[in-house]
């Protein structure tokens, strides 16, 4: 990189309940980095109202840029390249956010890029850890998607797994609702964790078989589901009817979470050391939203040092949804010569490695 230019990205996140803007330099220096959440607007509903996401985005999208322009201190001038999710995500929400790219693009004469939520989530990684370069291997859990993937090089991937059904974020949301937890699931689960015993109830740990790197996770959620309604059942039916304090309805919200967050985390870390194993592995990098769990972290570090794996994680903030690892992984694409026209749009179901041209 000697005597090259640096390249400032602008990149623009929308495809969810965040609206995010970053400007990043060279791929690995956050210049700056605005996340308007609307968590607490969906929290009312328990979940994310599409609709709503998107007109959200579309009140604070200019607010967003504008601020993440000025903490950086740069005008769009002296942008290199503006950077965009593009898919997988809600299209209406992804929409705001590529309609938004391309005026600014276009209006200041700069290259459009394109960018896949996932490969963002995986380059965030490449912000806090100057020495990791591909090749390697990454485990991404968010909310919409659970993947074990080979990172060939910048941009190259190679998915060995995935989930069959549920995305374990997902999982998290629907089983932190049905415990009474409320929305955004994941957080709460791991916060109340610390104080349930993860081995009080022993929850399946799903292997799908003839493909070890798979996932699934809905077996799990349907059996706290089942548990907790028996357990309501022998309350109703029981002279005992007050629950005693951090218990609800016969259960205790706490062991529930323990065991249920126990159970998803022993197979990820399951199925990741497995491949590490397989491929002989030595750099493995966590991405997604759920990465940000307190157990997934612990249980991939002992996993990973037993094993003499370098381990990744990125800060809790540039785990979940954030503009800074789509400026980090725009600048690879731009680098490797990917432009996009005014005809970019969203494809909400983008899958890994797919190019949209
Ligand atoms: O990556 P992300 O922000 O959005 C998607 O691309 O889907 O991930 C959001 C997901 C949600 O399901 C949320 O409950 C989960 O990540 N999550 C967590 C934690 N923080 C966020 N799950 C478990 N433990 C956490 N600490
Ligand atoms: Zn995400």
């Amino acid at each position: 990189m000697e005597n090259q230019k640096d390249v400032l990205v602008l990149a623009i996140e929308s495809s969810c309940d965040e609206t995010a803007a970053a400007v990043v330099k060279n791929g690995r220096e956050v210049l700056s980095n605005i996340i308007s959440s609307q968590i607490a607007l969906h929290t009312l509903y328990g979940g994310v109202v599409p609709e709503i996401a998107s007109r959200k985005h579309i009140e604070k999208i200019n607010q967003v840029i504008e601020a993440a322009l000025s903490e950086a201190g740069v005008g769009l001038e002296e942008i290199d390249a503006v950077g965009v999710t593009y898919g997988p995500g809600l299209v209406g929400a992804l929409l705001v956010g590529v309609a938004e790219a391309k005026a600014i693009a276009y209006a200041a004469k700069k290259p459009l890029v394109g960018v896949h939520h996932i490969e963002g989530h995986i380059a965030a990684n490449f912000i806090e850890h100057p020495d990791l370069e591909p090749p390697f291997f990454s485990l991404v859990v968010s909310g919409g998607h659970t993947h074990l993937v080979r990172v060939e090089d910048y941009g190259k991937f190679d998915i060995l797994g995935k989930t069959r059904d549920d995305a374990a974020g997902e999982a998290f949301d629907k089983v932190a609702r049905a415990i009474g937890l409320g929305y955004p699931g994941g957080p709460k689960i791991d916060k109340v964790s610390r104080e349930g015993n993860p081995e009080a109830i022993c929850f399946p740990r799903a292997h799908v078989e003839d493909s070890p790197y798979d996932f699934s996770f809905s077996g799990v959620k349907s059996a706290v589901l089942n548990y907790i309604n028996g357990c309501r059942m022998k309350e109703k039916n029981s002279p005992w009817k007050n629950a005693g304090e951090g218990e609800l309805s016969g259960f205790s919200q706490a062991d529930v979470a323990a065991s249920f967050q126990k159970a998803v985390v022993d197979v990820l870390v399951g199925n990741a050391m497995h491949a590490a194993e397989e491929f002989k592995i030595d750099k493995f990098a966590l991405a997604g939203g759920v990465a940000s769990n307190s157990a997934l972290r612990g249980a991939m570090k002992e996993a990973c040092e037993e094993r003499g794996i370098k381990l990744y994680c990125p800060s809790p903030v540039y785990c979940t949804d954030n503009a800074a690892m789509i400026g980090a992984a725009a600048y690879y694409e731009y680098l490797a010569g990917t432009r996009h026209g005014w005809d970019l749009n969203a494809v909400p179901n983008l899958k890994l490695g797919e190019r949209y041209e």
